[in-house]
C-alpha cells in the first residue's frame, strides 16, 4: 500500500470553473470542505438498498468524475462481497481517495488494509462507539478499555497506510470530557481525520456548532487534523447539521447521494454542495464537485438501488425546479431568479429533448449517449442500438429519459448469465393467463410456458420454472418513462433470499416485457450475490 498522507489541510487548491471562453479559471472563494461520499457503504446499509459489483463500480467511476474528495467504498470485512468492491473500487478509482471501514479490533483493520492495497491513495476509517449507552450496551466495554482500543486500533491503521480517519461513534450522546480524551488519543496515535457522527440525527445545528468549535478549543494538535461530520437524519436535520459543523471549524462533510443512509439516511450529497454554492454569503467555503454531474449521479444512484427520490426533494428531486402556480409562472418569464435561487443546469438538468427517430443512425445515437453520460462497450452498444432502433420504431417520439431507462440496465447486466428472449402473454377477462418464455442460460436456450393469477404472476412463474429458486419477491412497482399512452413502463423487481437484496429494472413498451426483463436482471444479481456471499456476520459491536 502506498503511503500518501491524503488527510492534508487544503492550500488553495483550484475548482474549475466550465467558461465558454477559456477565461482563467476563476479563484475559489474560502476555504475547501472536502466531500467525503459514503453512498457505497452507509448508503448500501439502508434496508433494500445493496448494490452489485458492477453497479458500486458504475456508482464509483461517476463520483470520481464528479470530483468527490474521499470515495468510502465498503466495509470490507463485512462479507467477501464488500471486500471485492473495496479492492475493485481501489483499483480503478484514478483521483479520489478510496476508504475502507473498520471496527477497532485487528482482523477488521487488517481486512480493511488487504482491500486497499491496490489503491494510489487508501484511507483506513476505524470506529468505535464513545458514548455510555453504547460502550454500556453495545460494547460491553469500560471507557478505560475504550480508550485503549482507540490509541491500538490507530496505530495498527496507521501502519498500513499515513492516511487515518477515526470515529467517535455516536459522538454528539458522548460526555465532552471523554470525547475529548478518546480524541486527542486518537491525534496522538496518527488519526489525520477525526470524525464526530450524529450517529442517530439527534443533534441539532447550534449545538453540534459549538461541539466542533469546543474540541478544536480544548484538544491537543486539533490544528493539525481535519474535523469530519457524519450525520444522520433522523429528525431532518442531517444537512443542517452538517453545514452547522462546517461553521463551528469542520472540514470534512461525510454524505450520500439522494441522502441514501442507515434508517431516514445521511446528509445529501447534493443539498450540501448546493448549499454551499448558493449561500456563500453566509457559508464562504468551497468544494470541488462539478454540481453539473448532481442529476446524472441521482439518477443513477436511485435506478440502481431501486429507492425513488422523492418528487418535492431538494436539488434532485422531480418538481425541485418545476413551476406550476401561474403567480409563480409570470415571475419566472420576466425574470428566472424571482423564484429560483440555483438553476437547472447548474446541476446538470436540462430540458427534456426530442431525441431522434427511427432515421437515426450509429453514430448520432452514440453522440446521444455520450451527451447523457453513458458510455458503454461496443457489444453492449450494439445491443442498445438494436433496442433504440425497435423502440424508434414503435414509438412516435423518443425522449432523452427513454434512451436513459433503455441503456441504464445494460450498463450492469453485460455478463449476465441468464438472457432474456423472448416472451408471449395471454391476457384478459377469461383467464387462465398464460406466459411462454424463451431464456438462454449460459449458451442453453430454454421455453416455459406457465399460468397464473394474472399476466404478471404467470410471467414470473414461467421463470420460475426454469430457474427455480426461494427468492421472495419484495417489490414489484411499474412506472411510466414519460407521458401518454405509447411511454415505456419501467419495472422494478426486488427479491430477497436469505438476507440478500437484489434490485432488477427494465423498461420496455411492454410492461410484461418490462416485468420479464427486471426479473430476469434482478435473478441474475441473486445468482452473483450468492457467489459473494458472507464470510463473517458483522456482530453486535459493528455499525
Ligand atoms: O453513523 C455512524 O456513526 C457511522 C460511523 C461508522 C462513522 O456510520
Ligand atoms: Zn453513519
Amino acid at each position: 500500500m502506498s503511503k500518501k498522507n491524503t488527510s492534508q489541510k487544503s492550500k488553495g487548491t483550484v475548482v474549475s470553473i466550465k467558461t465558454k471562453m477559456k477565461a482563467k479559471p476563476a479563484a475559489p472563494k474560502g476555504e475547501r470542505v472536502y466531500i467525503f461520499d459514503t453512498t457505497l457503504r452507509d448508503g448500501e446499509q439502508s434496508p433494500g438498498a445493496s448494490m452489485t459489483l458492477p453497479e458500486k463500480l458504475q456508482i464509483a467511476e461517476l463520483l470520481d468524475q464528479m470530483g468527490v474528495d474521499i470515495i468510502e467504498a465498503g466495509f470490507p470485512i463485512a462479507s467477501r462481497g464488500d471486500f471485492e468492491a473495496v479492492s475493485e473500487v481501489a483499483k480503478r478509482v484514478k483521483n479520489a481517495v478510496v476508504c475502507g471501514l473498520a471496527r477497532a479490533g485487528e482482523k477488521d483493520i487488517t481486512r480493511a488494509a488487504d482491500a486497499l492495497k491496490a489503491a494510489k491513495n487508501p484511507r483506513i476509517h476505524t470506529f468505535i462507539s464513545t458514548s455510555p449507552l453504547h460502550m454500556k450496551y453495545k460494547l460491553n466495554m469500560s471507557p478505560e478499555t475504550v480508550l485503549e482500543a482507540v490509541t491500538s486500533s490507530v496505530t495498527l491503521a496507521r501502519s498500513f497506510t499515513d492516511d487515518v480517519e477515526w470515529s467517535a461513534e455516536d459522538a454528539t450522546r458522548t460526555e465532552a470530557d471523554f470525547l475529548c480524551r478518546t480524541v486527542e488519543a486518537a491525534i496522538k496515535a496518527g488519526a489525520g481525520t477525526i470524525n464526530i457522527p450524529d450517529t442517530l440525527g439527534y443533534t441539532i445545528p447550534e449545538e453540534y456548532t459549538a461541539l466542533i468549535q469546543m474540541l478544536k478549543q480544548r484538544v491537543p494538535g486539533a490544528d493539525d487534523i481535519i474535523f469530519s461530520t457524519h450525520c444522520h437524519n433522523d429528525l431532518g436535520m442531517g444537512v443542517a447539521n452538517s453545514l452547522a459543523a462546517v461553521i463551528g471549524g469542520a472540514r470534512q462533510v461525510e454524505c450520500t447521494i439522494n441522502g441514501l443512509g442507515e434508517r431516514a439516511g445521511n446528509a445529501a450529497l447534493e443539498e450540501v454542495v448546493m448549499a454551499i454554492n448558493t449561500r456563500q454569503d453566509a457559508l464562504p467555503y468551497h468544494t470541488n464537485i462539478d454540481t453539473t454531474l448532481i442529476t446524472r449521479a441521482s439518477k443513477l444512484v436511485s435506478a440502481v438501488t431501486a429507492f425513488p427520490v422523492q418528487y418535492n426533494k431538494a436539488v434532485v428531486g422531480k418538481n425541485a425546479f418545476a413551476h406550476e402556480s401561474g403567480i409563480h409562472q409570470d415571475g419566472m418569464l420576466k425574470n428566472a431568479q424571482t423564484y429560483e435561487i440555483m438553476t437547472p443546469e447548474s446541476v446538470g438538468l436540462t430540458q427534456s429533448s426530442l431525441v431522434m427517430g427511427k432515421h437515426s443512425g450509429r453514430h448520432a445515437f452514440k453522440k446521444k449517449l455520450a451527451d447523457l453520460g453513458y458510455e458503454l462497450p461496443d457489444a453492449t452498444f450494439q445491443d442498445a442500438f438494436k433496442r433504440f432502433k425497435d423502440l424508434a420504431d414503435r414509438k412516435k417520439e423518443v425522449f432523452d429519459e427513454d434512451i436513459s431507462a433503455l441503456v441504464g440496465n445494460e450498463m450492469v447486466g453485460m455478463d449476465d448469465k441468464i438472457q432474456f428472449r423472448s416472451l408471449t402473454v395471454i391476457s384478459g377477462t377469461d383467464g387462465p393467463q398464460k406466459a411462454t418464455i424463451v431464456l438462454d442460460i449460459e449458451g442453453d436456450e430454454q421455453t416455459r410456458e406457465s399460468t397464473g393469477e394474472g399476466p404478471v404472476d404467470a410471467t414470473f412463474n414461467a421463470i420460475k420454472a426454469i430457474i427455480p429458486h426461494t427468492g421472495r419477491l419484495a417489490l414489484y412497482q411499474v412506472s411510466a418513462v414519460t407521458q401518454g399512452t405509447d411511454a415505456q413502463a419501467e419495472v422494478t423487481v426486488r427479491l430477497e433470499e436469505e438476507g440478500r437484496v437484489v434490485t432488477g429494472r427494465s423498461a420496455d413498451l411492454d410492461t410484461m416485457v418490462a416485468s420479464a426483463r427486471a426479473y430476469v436482471s434482478a435473478l441474475n444479481k441473486l445468482v452473483a450475490k450468492r457467489e459473494t456471499s458472507n464470510l463473517s456476520i458483522v456482530d453486535s459491536s459493528g455499525v
